[in-house]
């Protein structure tokens, strides 16, 4: 598939075929295509948990504004940013630190950097994690379509009650859940609505 045509056939599809599966591997393809977006340092603050099983989907559906995709498509992924990506604790560091020849300081000078942009404020805290976590939210659909699969981003989600039902640490920010699965073939998608053009969003300087 051509990036023109991923990004031309994208499309949030409503209605999942509910007896086709995704299968695991696929799954895999998908997230290990959608983890070459971009973040900041490469720190990659973010997690997914992928929500397949009738329980998992029931309790998920009930959170998400009872959206019936929740339970028809195979899977539901809830993408989480990680508001503490930046600090020592992530792995990413050690890599840092490999590339660094071993120098210490300079891993702790760019970690502290790291810190300076984002660990200062509960509001940069936020930012960071949701907005490296919402590229990947982007680059699993684009991925998605790439192999072949439909998908759908929600944010009609009851974030805190996700948060609290599914068991997530405060330092993890819900930033949206995207369906994943197969068009049901009887239905047919309205036609693509209206996008602002660049006269309409773009201001030069
Ligand atoms: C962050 C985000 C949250 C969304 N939440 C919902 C949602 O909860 N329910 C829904 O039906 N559509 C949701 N949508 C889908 C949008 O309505 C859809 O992307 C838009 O109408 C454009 O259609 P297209 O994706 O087919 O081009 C969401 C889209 C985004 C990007």
């Amino acid at each position: 598939m051509s990036s023109k045509e991923i990004f031309e056939e994208r499309r949030s599809i409503n209605f999942f075929d509910s007896k086709k599966n995704l299968e695991d591997n696929l799954l895999k393809d998908i997230i290990n295509r959608a983890v070459l977006a971009p973040s900041a340092f490469n720190l990659q603050p973010w997690e997914i948990i992928a929500v397949k099983s009738k329980e998992a989907k029931d309790k998920l559906y009930k959170l998400s504004s009872n959206q019936p995709k929740v339970l028809e498509a195979p899977v539901t992924l809830i993408i989480l940013g990680d508001k503490n990506g930046y600090d020592k604790s992530n792995p990413i560091w050690d890599i840092f630190l490999k590339n660094f020849d071993g120098d210490e300081e300079k891993l702790a000078n760019t970690q502290g950097f790291a810190y300076s942009l984002y660990g200062t404020s509960e509001e940069r805290k936020l930012k960071f994690a949701e907005s490296n976590a919402a590229l990947l939210a982007m680059s699993i659909m684009y991925a998605a379509k790439s192999f072949g699969v439909d998908s759908h981003p929600m944010s009609g989600i009851d974030f805190d009650g996700i948060k609290k039902e599914f068991h997530l640490d405060d330092n993890k920010t819900v930033v949206m859940t995207i369906a994943l699965g197969y068009l049901e073939e009887s239905k047919t998608l309205y036609p693509r609505a209206y996008r602002k053009n660049y006269e309409e969003i773009v201001k030069e300087l």
